[in-house]
């Protein structure tokens, strides 16, 4: 009975997460984000329709290069619903990255999402790992008018192995995706994971693990 009882309610607390982990469907034509309204929803509450304007399922710019002056060499454009209020609801949203030649976006997930990615500009080594045990890298490198697949949740990465610049579009299937970046979740926390765990858990000594968490030490 006690057996039972436990089927029961974990099968109660594994719905509840699966209703929780996918955005709902629409009930109505669209439920532009109100970032005003103090109702606590999975999302944000709807604008009256009648306050919604076109400007609400607008973003402008997405043509315009990113600057990969920077240490990875990338940079991510990515209006979700914070910057298209009509995303809301929806399940979807999208991103531009620019690639410096050599340029990297280094290994992510999103927690909300699985991405459908494809290359405008130049040659793109894309991959993501598969879970626990398997752990098997699926990867392709990818020429210009290519389309990759990553699949919800996996951890993934992209590199420029052209000799230009590179240029890819994504569509992820949340309105708001979220980025766990693995080095900086696990080496930027703040507070720092307590040095003991990062080097028992990777198998190096303390010395390595604080090089990895160089930029605040
Ligand atoms: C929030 O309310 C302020 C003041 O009424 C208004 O100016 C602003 O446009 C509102 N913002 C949104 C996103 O509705
Ligand atoms: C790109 O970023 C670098 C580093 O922050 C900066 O020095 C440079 O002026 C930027 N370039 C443009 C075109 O904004």
């Amino acid at each position: 009975m006690a057996n039972f009882m436990l089927i029961i309610a974990m099968n109660i607390i594994f719905a509840f997460f699966v209703v929780l982990a996918h955005e709902p469907s629409p009930l109505q034509d669209f439920c532009v984000a109100d970032f005003n309204s103090t109702v606590m929803v999975n999302g944000f509450a709807c604008l009256d329709p009648k306050q919604v304007t076109a400007d609400h399922f607008l973003f402008r710019g997405l043509n315009i290069p990113g600057n990969t002056s920077n240490p990875l060499g990338s940079f991510v454009n990515r209006p979700t619903v914070f910057e298209i209020p009509g995303l809301n609801t929806l399940g979807i949203s999208t991103v531009r990255v620019d690639y410096a030649p050599g340029g990297v976006v280094p290994p992510h997930r999103h927690p909300r999402a699985s991405e459908i990615l494809t290359v405008l500009e130049g040659t793109v080594f894309v991959g993501f790992v598969t879970s626990d045990p398997e752990n098997r890298l699926v990867s392709k490198t990818l020429d210009k008018g290519d389309v990759f697949v990553i699949p919800f949740g996996l951890i993934h990465f992209q590199q420029n192995v052209g000799q230009g610049n590179a240029v890819t579009m994504a569509f992820l299937s949340s309105q708001n995706p979220g980025v766990i970046a693995i080095a900086n979740t696990v080496f930027e926390s703040k507070p720092e994971i307590d040095d003991r765990v990062l080097a028992k858990a990777f198998r190096v000594d303390k010395s390595f693990v604080h090089q990895l968490q160089a930029p605040h030490h």
